[in-house]
């Protein structure tokens, strides 16, 4: 007898139809250059994606360097352009070095599976992005899930490990509901146990600490001995492509034993050239970061006055809770065509069972802007979204 079909894509029609029922499909939506609507759905937290001093650090970029890397990093995929980011980006954040990648994505998978090995320990926040999930996976480490943002509950784990080496890992800003991690008592957690702390400052680099320099140098740990950090080129620094920055030991380490560096081609030099334009705008107007966490207070304020469920910002992510996918996802098609953007989590993507609108609360958006966003909003709010029913 044979278990074998003669489809074997069968199973995807299968689940596609749960997929469907449950109100999960997922859609693409190719964007127009102009669409005309605020945007709060995406990642752009300072608004500088289409300023003419990072499009044409970019577009130089590309002149002088090429439309490619051309080889990987080791290869021919390091050129200056590459060094100067690493260096700025260091100086920055605060940390002794620097190392960029292709995406965020890939640098987590780099600092989760190069800093540790089958030998080691690592204590990973429940509600850790997909990419830190996925580093713990490659790593072959032991994983222990710690309870969200409780330091208690990763020093448990720390406490009683059998392993010699560990890390701690951490997102510094959670990308569904904006709430920050408790860094400095996690930093004090690994202290005591002898473990490293990795941090994901995806959302926090560029909204959080002096000047945007991130949620690490918020937390009193910038440049710290036993902390690393990674960054993603791709939100606040309105680029693509990430970064660990960490002790220069560890950066060296990474060169030599990361895949995801090794194997993979260099970022693109106009990424390079678009995200060190960024950052340079950021140096020049650190008051870009303020306003973003201004704007999430605003927003967030706002959407209770008008009786919704929304997250306490601790950066530039507000989210509003949503009765069911169903209407989240109507709730939002609703704003989009009457031209407002936002993002819309359901389940797979959340900590719980609610789904949300999840708005990003960026730096250049007017008081009228919020206004606007926050009344539509509120006129086409599904049955069941206030707090009052
Ligand atoms: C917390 C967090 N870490 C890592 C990433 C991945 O970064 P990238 O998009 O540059 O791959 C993201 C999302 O993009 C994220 O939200």
């Amino acid at each position: 007898m044979t278990l074998a079909t003669a489809d074997p894509f069968a199973w995807i029609d299968a689940a596609a139809e749960t997929r469907q029922r449950a109100g999960l499909v997922r859609t693409l939506r190719p964007r127009p250059a102009d669409s005309g609507l605020l945007d709060l759905a995406s990642n752009d937290y300072l608004g500088l994606t289409l300023d003419p001093r990072v499009t044409d650090a970019a577009a130089e970029a590309a002149r002088r360097w090429g439309g490619g890397a051309t080889g990987s990093r080791l290869v021919t995929g390091t050129t200056e352009l590459h060094a100067e980011l690493e260096r700025e980006l260091a100086e920055f954040c605060g940390a002794e070095a620097a190392l960029v990648f292709s995406s965020g994505y890939t640098a987590n998978l780099a600092a989760l599976t190069a800093l540790t090995g089958p030998e080691a320990l690592i204590v990973s926040d429940a509600l850790n992005h997909a990419s830190l999930i996925d580093g713990c996976r490659l790593s072959r480490a032991r994983i222990a899930r710690a309870a969200h943002k409780d330091p208690g509950a990763f020093r448990a784990e720390l406490a009683s490990r059998s392993e010699t080496r560990a890390i701690a890992v951490s997102d510094s800003v959670f990308s569904v509901d904006g709430d920050a991690a408790p860094l400095a008592e996690l930093a004090a957690a690994c202290r005591d146990h002898g473990a490293a702390l990795v941090v994901d400052d995806a959302h926090g680099l560029g909204v959080l600490g002096a000047g945007g320099s991130g949620a690490v140098a918020a937390a009193g740990l910038a440049g710290a001995p036993d902390v690393v950090t990674t960054v993603t080129l791709s939100k606040s620094l309105a680029s693509q492509g990430g970064a660990v920055l960490g002790p220069r030991r560890v950066i060296e380490h990474l060169v030599q034993a990361a895949r995801t560096f090794i194997f993979d081609t260099g970022l693109a030099p106009a990424a390079a050239g678009a995200a060190l334009g960024a950052l340079r705008v950021l140096r020049a107007e650190p008051e870009r970061a303020d306003r973003a966490r201004e704007v999430a207070h605003l927003l967030a304020d706002a959407l209770r006055a008008e009786g919704f469920e929304s997250s306490e910002p601790d950066a530039a992510v507000v989210s509003v809770r949503a009765p069911s996918p169903e209407t989240a996802v109507a709730w939002a098609a609703e704003v989009r065509a009457l031209g407002l953007g936002v993002g819309c989590f359901r389940p797979p993507s959340v900590p719980d069972r609610f789904s949300r609108l999840r708005l990003t609360a960026r730096g250049d958006l007017t008081d009228d802007q919020i206004s606007w966003a926050v009344s539509l909003l509120s006129r086409t709010a599904p049955e069941g979204a206030r707090r009052d029913g």
